[in-house]
């Protein structure tokens, strides 16, 4: 059994405590740090936390074939968990981020047959194999950031057969590379061309058709909607997300991205564990989360590369909205894997402090993909992911921003880059 001893840590960021519910309001600023810490790893799970003085006396017998990394100087971190993704798809977008740059907008775009459709057509011309390397790739570049878990959504098939090649494709990909990856059906992304103008038949279509194949085969745990104007209205979105808690798959939404739809207030009502994008939720809608607990889950890169305001993240958290973050990686409005750059702008543009970044990026996001139990702290008995960061202080992460701290990670107990 492979043993790891992580030693010295300037600060061990625990977050002791959050395992049973996401964090809230301050609680999201109290990381439970421990200076000088250290962290005893046991076959792929944590079994000891406290201060090197402590874990050196505590297994000072038996440090034989025990790897040791020196932390000296570093910040130790939970593994970072990214639970919102487009991961799977093939093709990239950069000439509609040229089109945008010269006054195009988003939604145009997407109504003129780019967008989402440009990606699906990728999508359904590529092979399972294709969309793997692909995804792979990507895979890649989120563990050198630091993520060890993350979520995956389909969604660029828009017809059963190109949505269950990227629902395989999500799982092998989980097999074959050290990050976890959890797997969201969001087959209603988009209204393919073949039902332009009939929704409610296409919503059909994946309720009938789709829904009950994804529970058969359990190809995922979630079930994802696009509720925007123009492409899902609320009441289609209620109506899919009920169907897939029949199918036992929990709902979570794409809420009040471009304009406000009550994206917010529908997943309070129908009892998503997140609402996502959030940028331009009512106030209304966002205390209709904080009631019911709906985790509000942050993309300030879509906001960013969108060149558009951000979501309140600060007022989200002081009306006592769970907040998490992620990167939304996907070709057309996030194309990122870089998890601490969004930590970095959800501190300078939604008004979070670096804290509360770390809590939203780690705890809040594991629970945001029904993971808390098992990720997202440092404690005994869960999951031993962490990353070492190259920093003298956790504050330090925000502070040289835009660069790329990694200096460790750590998977199921593995060192799997360093
Ligand atoms: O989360 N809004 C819908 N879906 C993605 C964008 C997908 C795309 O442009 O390819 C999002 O922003
Ligand atoms: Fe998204």
């Amino acid at each position: 059994m492979s043993k790891l001893l992580i030693k010295h840590a300037n600060q061990l960021i625990t977050l002791t405590g959050s395992s049973e519910k996401p964090l809230t309001k301050e609680e999201m600023s109290n990381l439970h740090i421990i200076e000088d810490g250290a962290v005893y790893i046991e076959g792929g799970k944590i079994k000891s936390v406290g201060t090197t003085d402590e874990l050196l006396e505590l297994y000072k017998n038996c440090l034989d074939g025990v790897e040791v990394v020196d932390a000296t100087g570093k910040v130790v971190l939970p593994g970072l968990v990214d639970p919102h993704t487009h991961l799977v798809y093939a093709g990239s977008r950069e000439n509609e981020f040229n089109m945008r740059l010269n006054g195009a907008t988003y939604m145009e775009i997407m109504n003129n047959g780019g967008g989402i459709h440009a990606t699906t057509s990728r999508t359904r011309a590529a092979s399972e194999e294709e969309l793997v390397e692909q995804s792979l790739v990507r895979l890649d570049r989120f563990l050198l950031h630091g993520v060890t878990t993350v979520e995956a959504k389909s969604g660029y098939g828009l017809d059963w057969e190109t949505e269950y090649k990227q629902l395989k494709a999500a799982k092998a990909v989980g097999a074959l590379h050290p990050i976890e990856v959890v797997s969201t059906f969001m087959g209603a992304h988009a209204v393919p061309a073949e039902y332009k103008g009939n929704p409610d038949a296409f919503i059909d279509l994946v309720i009938e058709e789709m829904l009950p194949k994804v529970a058969e085969e359990k190809l995922a745990e979630f079930n994802d909607i696009f509720c925007e104007h123009g492409v899902f209205t609320p009441e289609q979105s209620r109506k899919l997300l009920e169907a897939g808690k029949k199918y036992g798959l929990t709902p979570k939404i794409h809420a009040d991205e471009i304009e406000p739809y009550e994206g917010a207030e529908l997943a309070a009502e129908v009892g998503a564990i997140s609402a996502d994008h959030l940028l331009r939720a009512s106030d209304k809608g966002i205390e209709m989360m904080a009631d019911k607990g709906v985790i509000g889950v942050l993309l300030p890169g879509t906001a960013f590369f969108l060149m558009t305001e951000a979501a309140k993240g600060r007022k989200m958290i002081d009306s006592g909205v769970p907040v998490a973050i992620s990167t939304d990686c996907n070709p057309g409005s996030s194309p990122t894997c870089s998890v601490p750059f969004m930590m970095n702008l959800a501190c300078m543009h939604m008004g979070l402090n670096p804290a509360e970044a770390i809590t939203a990026a780690t705890i809040n996001a594991a629970h945001a993909i029904n993971r808390g139990k098992e990720i997202g702290s440092i404690e005994e008995g869960k999951r031993a992911d962490l990353v070492i960061l190259n920093v003298l202080n956790y504050m330090q992460m925000q502070y040289h921003y835009g660069m790329n701290h990694t200096d460790t990670v750590i998977k199921n107990g593995r060192v799997v880059v360093n």
